[in-house]
């Protein structure tokens, strides 16, 4: 299978394609692991380090975010795994290779690098900004500009119209998107990155949250993510490091683990209230049951939505676009009033999620629409079916039940443990006396 999903006419094989020392070998198409021992920053004239010792260990293709409060060494520690940041002690290996000391031109293919306001050169156009990489480590021309139209499609902004523009001329949520194809340029293993949707709005937050998702299930890098945002981290990662001062790891474990039985008093001031919805953030659209619905396009005869809407035993029908995407609810009583034409009929479909949504943004778009569902989306925006109300209400109680039940067992192992000791001790008594 090609990494690169449904742009999957890219040769399946770009790496292996090029000049032996282009792209650092192969199999550098998925993640890489990462290994951390060690780990250590002084900065120049600071009694403290910055980083202390970290000694980690990431998986190949895995997602760990750094949570942690401000100044506790998140960026810094990012920073060493690509070495914009010299370490004073420790070592870093990616797939195995020690790189702390490897040219760090030639680390750029390994790892990847977004931040925050995407960090774009202003000067440089599009697509200029994500040649950089490749340019770096010497592509040739026409594998370069490939690549950079394979990215930008990747990213989902038109090559042809944004390939030329410069950053000043992009939106934020467009930056930081252009941002995230520059780190992806080279196809490095591992990607990096600081806080990269820390600038936009939160709705633009979110959608780029669900594309990371989305890329990720079609490339399988290995990325270390930053945030301040905890519910960011339960979304984004499949494992989060709640990082103290001087990057001291507090909980190293998996979202589900951290919310449900927080290490120390400091990771559940992390971990914040209402850790019950929150377990929302860990269940996506994809796996709750996405019902059909009987759908028309604009393209269909009046007659035809009308008998559509008649034999399907529903309420309303949802009108498709000419690209198959949601544009309308049509109820029975809206096209009697039709007469003959759709133009005013029906309400305006406003909000979808995709099946990468979680069931919080779920459970939010259906809370708004009184109408008590919400449409869920492919790739390109088109209709793939509708979640309702109800479906995430039994979701949301399973959720809760199944938490209830694990906390019911963790306090009987307690308490049988705890009998078992008395017993033990009791016994161990007896004997004494005896004795
Ligand atoms: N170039 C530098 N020189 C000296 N001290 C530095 C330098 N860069 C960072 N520090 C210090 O190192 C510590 C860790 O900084 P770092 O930027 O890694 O924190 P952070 O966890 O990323 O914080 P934030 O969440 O605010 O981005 C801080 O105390 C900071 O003041
Ligand atoms: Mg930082």
């Amino acid at each position: 299978m090609s990494e690169y999903g449904s742009t999957a006419d890219a040769p399946a094989g770009t790496t292996a394609d090029a000049p032996p020392d282009a792209a650092g070998g192969t199999g550098e198409h998925h993640g890489a692991a990462i290994e951390l021992e060690n780990l250590t920053k002084r900065y120049p004239g600071s009694p403290q380090p910055a980083v202390d010792n970290v000694n980690m260990e990431i998986k190949a293709g895995e997602v760990v975010i750094f949570v942690g409060p401000s100044g506790c060494g998140k960026s810094t520690t990012l920073k060493m795994i690509n070495r914009l940041i010299e370490p004073t002690g420790g070592r870093i290996r990616i797939g195995g290779e020690d790189v702390t000391d490897i040219d760090p031109v030639k680390l750029r293919r390994k790892v990847g690098y977004a931040i925050q306001s995407a960090g774009l050169f202003p000067h440089m156009t599009v697509a200029q900004n994500i040649a950089l990489v490749p340019k770096m480590i010497g592509w040739p021309k026409a594998r370069i500009s490939d690549r950079v139209e394979e990215l930008l499609d990747l990213v989902g902004l038109d090559p042809g119209e944004f390939h030329g523009r410069y950053p000043r001329q992009l939106s934020g949520g467009q930056q930081q998107r252009v941002g995230v194809a520059r780190a992806l340029a080279a196809d490095p293993p591992v990607l990096l990155m600081d806080e990269p949707f820390g600038a936009v709005d939160p709705i633009t937050r979110d959608h780029l949250q669900d594309e990371l998702i989305r890329l990720q299930h079609e490339l399988h890098k290995t990325i270390v993510f930053v945030t301040h945002d905890f519910d960011e981290a339960i979304k984004l990662g499949d494992r989060i490091a709640v990082l103290r001062e001087r990057s001291h790891i507090a909980q190293f474990d998996t979202p589900e683990a951290i919310l449900t039985n927080p290490a120390d008093d400091f990771v559940s001031g992390f971990v914040g209230a209402g850790a019950a919805l929150k377990r929302l953030n860990l269940t996506r659209v994809r796996d709750v049951e996405i019902t059909d619905y009987p759908t028309v396009t604009v393209d269909d005869p009046l007659q035809e939505i009308f008998n559509r809407l008649r034999s399907s035993g529903t309420n309303e029908i949802l009108l498709l676009d000419k690209r198959r995407r949601p544009y309308k609810w049509l109820r029975r009583g809206d096209l009697m009033r039709a007469r003959g034409s759709l133009a005013r009929a029906g309400t305006l479909v406003t909000d979808t999620v995709t099946r990468d949504a979680t069931l919080r943004d779920a459970l939010e778009a259906v809370l708004t629409d009184n109408a008590g569902r919400v449409v869920v989306t492919g790739r390109r925006g088109e209709y793939t079916g509708v979640v309702d109300m109800e479906t995430l209400m039994n979701s949301v109680h399973e959720l809760l039940e199944a938490d209830r039940l694990e906390a019911l067992e963790a306090q009987h192992d307690l308490e049988e443990t705890r009998a078992d000791l008395t017993h033990a001790e009791q016994e161990g008594d007896a004997g004494e006396k005896k004795a």
